[in-house]
């Protein structure tokens, strides 16, 4: 099995840029801040403080969390057998997932999940410790990030595409926020593997980003993309 791991701070592009290279190379795409989410989603909807380790452990051995792929092979998250896959991304929840995702239970709890999927598929995984952690002999590692401006500049205006009236101060912080937490956490904190490939996005259009990514997984696998 192939698998290529893609971390990175919040809005450098991970997913889109994976999403393409794993429909290029027909390998799974698994958005692992997506499990975060669900996770930081049912502790939300409980009324629990994501920031009170206690309670969120508590909540662990109740849930049931499902990762799936529709027919279209979109991944689509589950909670209770409910579809929570548009939910998942409201804004006030990127918090919560990352204040969840500090606590090192919660990332016990779903390291087999990430890990079994990399045994049975090729997979293109995004994350934050994916290369350092979850899959540390990947056979592809890239370190996917851009400056803080660009970060921001491209998920306001995904966000206001999708109807959201938010300002672009409000983003901006908002990343910051989340971004200085998931590096400076004590479990697993993003950072990049010593063996990934550092790639900064800031000024490179959508295309060149899969383009680079497409060309280290050809180079490192011998597969080529479609
Ligand atoms: O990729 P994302 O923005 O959807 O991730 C939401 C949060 O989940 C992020 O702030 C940090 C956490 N996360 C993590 O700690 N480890 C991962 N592999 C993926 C996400």
């Amino acid at each position: 099995m192939i698998s290529v791991a893609i971390d990175g701070p919040s809005g450098a592009g991970k997913s889109s840029v994976a999403k393409k290279c794993a429909e290029l190379f027909g390998f799974v795409y698994v958005d692992t801040g997506a499990i975060y989410r669900t996770i930081g989603l049912a502790a939300f909807n409980r009324g629990i403080d994501t920031k009170d380790s206690t309670a969120v452990i508590s909540l662990l051995p109740e849930l049931s969390i499902d990762l799936r792929y529709n027919e279209n092979g979109e991944q689509r998250m589950f909670l209770s057998g409910v579809d929570v896959s548009g939910e998942i991304r409201r804004p006030e929840i990127s918090m919560c997932a990352s204040n969840v995702s500090a606590i090192a239970e919660v990332r016990d709890y779903l390291t087999d999940m990430q890990r079994n999927m990399a045994k049975r598929y090729d997979v293109i995984m995004d994350g934050r410790d994916i290369g350092t952690v979850i899959l540390p002999d990947a056979d592809v590692k890239v370190f996917l990030t851009a400056s803080a401006d660009a970060r921001a500049d491209r998920r306001y205006k995904e966000l206001i595409n999708k109807g959201s009236k938010v300002s672009y101060e409000e983003v901006l912080n908002d990343m910051k926020r989340r971004d200085e937490q998931d590096i400076n956490r004590a479990a697993a904190p993003l950072k990049a593997a010593e063996d990934a490939v550092y790639l900064d996005t800031s000024s490179m259009s959508f295309d060149d980003s899969v383009k680079n990514v497409c060309r280290l997984i050809s180079e490192k696998t011998g597969r080529q993309p479609k």
